[in-house]
């Protein structure tokens, strides 16, 4: 296979695409581009390929500097930025193609969702995968397109309080709702019925013991009682499936119980409601050395809460636009090619990265190194919490990491103020630290956005998860005082 060698254009004019940007063209993009633009830096390359530092390029002033990123870029770069052996493999990919029709077959292709279906879980190993180049929120439309094909004419689905599944105009009708900032509503909502998420740290039902992800332990499941209901017959139409994310990542980083989980299942299985779990953030070994969290419920706790359909994105691609859905060999139904596809939906690009990717996480066991890593940190947090009255709680295992940052540890008062000036504060310090979504009321008023995420590579370093923790401290205490000022 020949390399890769331009033929009409210069090597050089081509490289300058990407490696870097005049402050004229920036300002130009301001002008052209329909999303606000609200970014304070432009990212340009990766410090070493496959490190969490990455070079920036402050837009007012052109000085390019390093930073250290805990958010993987949405959650989605386990490896760190540009990757060798991903990016070798895509190299060796796109020699050969870069592209083909919707629906072709190319090793790639096969090799990846082979993979998928060794790696799933519980009753989803082995299972049927659908891929498409976008990510978690067309993987939740194929599932629901499937649950409503499956479902003998019922199409209502259960969501929770605080889940996060895109913002599609039918995902964001499945998903925590933004009245009164969101200047569209959403399609098909009357498919949804919403109810609240076990939310242990901040009990609806008043149990006050419920912290570092853990229920209180004098809890009874009441959350469950009342959702059971729901499952019971009492949702507006006949439901087909309920839809979470067995860790709301967005929403606020809130774990549901595994016996909730259960209970869930075993009525689910009973009623014939599927149950389809959002896997987006917390698969790809992120929360340690188990590929999904339903396969660390199962080998850990000995409970097998695999639900019928799961949905993955972000570090699925190993960088790359990739979105997945596995669905149980028990659902005998398949789609034809009218009911599901896009054009680019067999991308061999980003399925071969994908692959890749799981490739070196599972040689170099980066799941163990992300579960010490993990703990590392979450060590560290916890000496903070006893010098700062501000840190609510800490959840997570492995390098999926969630702050709650509160006013007093006593009343648990949000503190979203906190959280937004951490947030500004942490570039400034070399740190990208990652926000929750906003909780808002109807009426636009923002009831809390506090909870501040660490969740950086699978791969950093001891030095690097130091680091981490140094200036987490410090960027929180420079804020306190900025607050303090204002
Ligand atoms: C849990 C979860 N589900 C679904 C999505 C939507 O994925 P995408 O933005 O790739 O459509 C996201 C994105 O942040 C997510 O965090």
């Amino acid at each position: 296979m020949v390399d890769i060698n331009p033929k009409y254009i210069d090597k050089e004019e081509l490289e300058g695409i990407s490696s870097d940007i005049s402050l004229e063209e920036i300002e130009n993009f301001d002008k052209h581009s329909l999303n606000n633009f609200v970014e304070l830096k432009t990212i340009i390359e990766a410090k070493e390929p496959g490190s969490p530092w990455v070079i920036v390029k402050d837009n007012k002033t052109g000085e390019r500097e390093e930073i250290f990123d805990c958010t993987s870029m949405n959650w989605t770069l386990a490896l760190g930025f540009a990757h060798p052996d991903v990016n070798y493999a895509v190299y060796e990919q796109m020699k050969r193609l870069t592209h083909v029709r919707s629906g072709c077959l190319t090793p790639a292709r096969a090799k990846f969702c082979n993979k998928l279906a060794e790696l799933a879980p519980g009753k989803l190993k082995g299972g049927r995968v659908v891929i498409n180049n976008q990510g978690g929120g067309l993987a939740l439309e194929s599932a629901i397109k499937l649950a409503i094909i499956a479902g003998r004419g019922a199409d209502h689905f259960l969501t929770f309080f605080h889940g996060y599944h895109g913002t599609s105009l039918v995902t964001t009708g499945a998903s925590q709702p933004f009245h009164a900032v969101s200047r569209f509503s959403p399609f098909g909502t009357e498919h949804f019925t919403r109810v609240p998420q076990p939310y242990c740290y901040r009990c609806l039902w008043k149990y006050k013991n419920g912290i570092y992800g853990k229920r209180d332990p004098q809890c009874n499941l009441e959350c469950f009682d009342l959702v059971e209901k729901y499952l019971m017959g009492m949702t507006p139409k006949k439901l087909i499936g309920v839809i979470l994310e067995p860790f709301q990542a967005a929403g606020g980083h809130i774990p549901f119980p595994p016996e909730f989980l259960k209970k869930l299942k075993d009525i689910c299985e009973r009623e014939k409601i599927f149950t389809i779990y959002d896997e987006c953030q917390t698969a790809v070994w992120r929360t340690g050395k188990y590929f999904t969290l339903t396969e660390k419920y199962e080998k850990e706790l000995g409970i097998d809460v695999s639900p019928d359909m799961m949905m993955f994105t972000k570090a699925i691609g190993g960088g790359f636009p990739l979105g997945a859905l596995i669905v149980s060999l028990k659902i005998k139904k398949r789609y034809t090619p009218t009911e599901e596809h896009t054009t680019f939906s067999s991308t061999p690009i980003s399925l071969t990265a994908g692959l890749a990717s799981i490739k070196v996480i599972e040689k170099e066991k980066f799941g163990e190194n992300c579960e010490t890593r993990g703990k590392q940190i979450t060590k560290r947090l916890f000496e903070l919490q006893e010098k700062y009255e501000v840190i609510g709680d800490i959840r997570g295992p492995g390098l999926f990491i969630g702050i709650e940052l509160v006013k007093n540890q006593k009343s648990r008062e949000p503190y979203t103020e906190l959280l937004e000036e951490m947030v500004l504060e942490g570039p400034k310090q070399k740190i990208f630290l990652g926000p929750s979504m906003p909780i808002f009321s109807g009426t636009g008023q923002m009831l809390m956005r506090n909870v501040i995420k660490i969740k950086p590579p699978l791969n950093i370093t001891e030095e690097d998860a130091n680091f981490a923790c140094e200036k987490f401290e410090s960027v929180l205490k420079t804020s306190l005082n900025n607050i303090k000022k204002e």
